[in-house]
């Protein structure tokens, strides 16, 4: 497996006003992909946006599209969400009754399929489902927000999944999302994860491009 992180940067936390110069800005930096965070005021408290904004950052970004679903019964939109432009699809384990099927469903579109857990959920409940993901996204905040603060025993979950992988012989990525600063970004990376995620850390920062670049070199 490739030893060199990836660093997604959320545009949940970008500044909208400025939206194509904030994707210029990831665009050119050492960053991979673009995370970008769904939801629909059902599954989590909050509502940001939907195909029509994704289509439109399709159009300038450079890298691949990470879509995070924090929705209800995603099943109903998949093939939109694809149509759209994600490379990546993620969807909740929390919000699936059948996950395999919509584990199927993604990969048929030509996305690749990640799966969520989120604070709560112990990461033996993947045992099933990982040799069908492409990769697991440990959530280390509540999902809804940006800014809010890492919940630490997220690094013994990545911990825990790392070793079901090695002991599997699987090879899908473990991604982190939620509170990653360059801190939690470190303990994160010795765990085992191989994606992290910021939103706020980057896009508040004085210097994003910078920032990404520190994530990187971690
Ligand atoms: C939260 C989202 C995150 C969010 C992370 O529900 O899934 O992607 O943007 O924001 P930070 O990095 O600020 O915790
Ligand atoms: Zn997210």
């Amino acid at each position: 497996m490739n030893k060199t992180h990836l660093v997604a940067p959320s545009l949940l936390s970008a500044d909208f006003l400025r939206l194509a110069e904030e994707i210029k800005m990831v665009n050119k930096s050492e960053a991979d992909w673009f995370h970008l965070d769904i939801m629909d005021g059902m599954f989590v408290p909050n509502i940001t946006f939907g195909f029509d904004i994704i289509k439109q950052i399709n159009k300038l970004a450079n890298k691949p599209l990470d879509v995070h679903l924090m929705i209800e019964k995603p099943e109903r939109y998949i093939e939109k969400f694809a149509e759209a432009g994600a490379d990546l699809i993620t969807v909740h384990y929390e919000a699936a009754n059948h996950l395999h099927r919509l584990v199927m469903q993604i990969k048929e579109t030509g996305s690749k399929a990640g799966v969520a857990i989120n604070p709560h959920t112990p990461v033996t409940c993947l045992e099933e489902i990982i040799p069908y993901s492409d990769m697991i996204l440990i959530m280390s905040v509540n999902p809804g927000f940006g800014g809010q603060k890492f919940i630490q025993t997220s690094v013994e979950k990545v911990r825990k999944l790392n070793l079901m992988r090695k002991e599997k012989n699987l090879s899908m990525l473990i991604e982190v999302d939620g509170g990653v600063n360059l801190d939690t970004g470190k303990q994160l990376i010795e765990a085992g994860a191989n994606v992290l995620v910021a939103g706020s850390f980057v896009f508040k920062s004085n210097n994003p491009t910078e920032t990404i670049k520190k994530l990187k070199s971690l």
